[in-house]
């Protein structure tokens, strides 16, 4: 019935004929057959309909192979791999060699990792044997590249934060040496009469104003603090630091050229920070462009669109290798020699952008120069008036008594000279609970204190001062030695006492100095002008 399916063929043993019982068993058996074989095939057809189905639900490309190693069967993921990695087709029928993938000395059961030939693509591949009946080889394909991606930028910010935490701590313990050898070398200057010692000195000086900006660059990748955020002109920004440039500019023979959309909105921002972002941006810029041929040409621009301001910042010099082109944001990467650059100066342009909810990217090709793109979000306010501030006076005559208070001794001991040598009388403390007993002892024009002390702090210290001589706690100058946490920077802020980060001139001091003594004599005159009298018990 149905036709004819196969032939079963009857020998006889002996030389007996074959009577009709025989033929008619015979005949039973063969249909008893074709109908066992009718079943397989049916059940064999179902089995492979269920297994496409199920192969075909699997987010990973599956191969399976048949007891001669051929491709029997495949999912829609494993035809569009096979393709990305320029299989030839069609694929059913070929054996894993011919697809480019010999499975022959790979190990079985374990999963494999290896890159596209064309693309920077990566793929794993896992092979095992099947038990039972059917196919003998199950492939795995799977494109893995998004996954290495995500891990590796896990990595790098897990790396970023262990530099952070190592730099911080670094550069606190290099700030307060730092502090001393800046001072000091300041102080013998300004007493230094003989030419040659004076250029010496003033080496020095230079020296440590140069690892001074290194540690507050290694600082700037590291920190964690959120950016001020005030109305920021980009306009005023690049001006001023193309103009910073312009020297340079002229003995390179670089032609710059600004052109700031009309009406450009303020962006909102830490103006210090994005200052800074177009240093670095320029400062490649310009390095690169001192290697190239002239004509040499920097252009910067800005423009607005959809709330967003965008910088562009363009040198026609050598351009950035491809396999550079996203490296170079990376901490430590550059391809300045030795000593000349540390490969920081993307990734903190990279950091403050983000601080900012921007992005910054480079479009580039080797020979045809490159250009960065910083993008902010715009702000709406406008920028607020510049606050003028009445210059203070040169002179350092209010100052005839000032308390120091500071745990590193030989910092102490460089304030209570630098100072001494203005003419004020210098008293010293160690920590917090010296100083009160200092200032219970005698008055005092100002208050110059450490934050981070054994015992009790400057905060702590301010703190008792504001109690019990308030006066006082506004002729406050602290110093900080190392990145700031958030409670001191919420007290500096409360508080509202100037700060000087170390290291830190020996100009900045006095400067400070002189402007906190003269805002506390204006307090002291309106107090006085108001109640016409002792305004309480005050130290001074
Ligand atoms: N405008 C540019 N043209 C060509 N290459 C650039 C440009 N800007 C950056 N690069 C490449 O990117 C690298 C990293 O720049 P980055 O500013 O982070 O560090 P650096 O300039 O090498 O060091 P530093 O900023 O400390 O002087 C540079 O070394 C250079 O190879
Ligand atoms: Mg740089």
């Amino acid at each position: 019935r149905g036709g004819r399916r196969g032939l079963l063929a009857v020998l006889p043993a002996d030389r007996i004929v074959p009577d009709g019982g025989v033929r008619r068993l015979v005949a039973s058996l063969a249909q008893q057959a074709g109908v066992w074989w009718e079943r397989w095939r049916h059940g064999e057809e179902a089995r492979r309909t269920a297994r496409d189905a199920l192969i075909d639900q699997l987010p990973c490309g599956v191969i399976l192979l048949d007891e001669s190693g051929r491709v029997a069967a495949l999912n829609s993921v494993a035809r569009r791999l096979l393709a990305q990695l320029g299989a030839p087709e069609p694929v059913a029928g070929k054996n894993m060699d011919q697809l480019g993938l010999p499975l022959g000395s790979l190990p079985r059961d374990t999963d494999v990792e290896f890159s596209g030939r064309g693309d920077q693509r990566r793929y794993t591949l896992r092979w095992d044997e099947m038990p039972g009946p059917g196919e003998s080889i199950s492939v795995v394909l799977s494109d893995v590249t998004a996954e290495r991606g995500a891990r590796e930028q896990a990595m790098q910010a897990e790396k970023m934060s262990v530099i952070g935490e190592m730099l911080s701590g670094v550069a606190h313990e290099l700030n307060n040496p730092l502090a001393s050898v800046l001072g000091f070398s300041q102080l013998l200057l300004s007493q230094c009469t003989d030419e040659r010692q004076h250029e010496r000195l003033s080496l020095v000086v230079a020296e440590a104003q140069r690892a001074r900006r290194v540690v507050a660059n290694l600082l700037d990748v590291a920190r964690v603090r959120p950016p001020e955020r005030v109305a920021v002109s980009l306009d005023e920004i690049v001006t001023s630091v193309l103009t910073l440039f312009a020297y340079a500019f002229r003995v390179d023979d670089i032609d710059v050229e600004w052109r700031p959309a009309a009406n450009l909105p303020p962006v909102s921002g830490d103006r210090a920070r994005l200052q800074q972002v177009m240093v670095n941006l320029v400062s490649n810029a310009q390095h690169s462009l001192r290697q190239s041929h002239k004509p040499r040409r920097l252009t910067v621009r800005a423009d607005e669109a959809a709330g967003r301001v965008r910088l562009q910042v363009s040198d026609n010099g050598g351009g950035i290798p491809e396999n550079h082109l996203d490296r170079i944001f990376t901490p430590f990467f550059t391809t300045k020699a030795v000593g000349a650059g540390t490969g920081l100066g993307l990734a903190i342009c990279a950091r403050i952008a983000e601080e900012h909810g921007g992005t910054i990217h480079v479009r580039s090709q080797v020979g045809e120069g490159a250009t960065f793109l910083l993008d902010l979000p715009a702000g709406r306010t406008p920028a607020p008036p510049q606050v003028t501030t009445g210059t203070p006076p040169a002179d350092f005559a209010g100052l005839r008594r000032l308390l120091v208070v500071e745990d590193e001794d030989v910092f102490r001991q460089l304030l209570q000279e630098a100072l001494s040598e203005h003419g004020a009388e210098v008293v010293t403390a160690a920590d917090g609970a010296e100083a009160l007993a200092a200032m219970a002892a005698g008055s005092f024009d100002a208050v110059i204190s450490d934050l981070r002390m054994p015992g009790m702090n400057g905060m702590e210290f301010h703190a008792q001062v504001k109690r019990r001589w308030p006066a006082m706690a506004r002729r406050f100058v602290f110093i900080t030695g190392d990145v700031m946490d958030v409670d001191v920077r919420a007290f500096l802020e409360s508080c509202g006492a100037p700060h000087l980060p170390k290291p830190f001139g020996l100009q900045e001091l006095t400067d400070t100095l002189v402007k906190v003594v003269l805002a506390g004599e204006q307090d002291k005159g309106a107090v006085l002008n108001s109640f016409q009298g002792d305004s309480g018990e005050t130290a001074t």
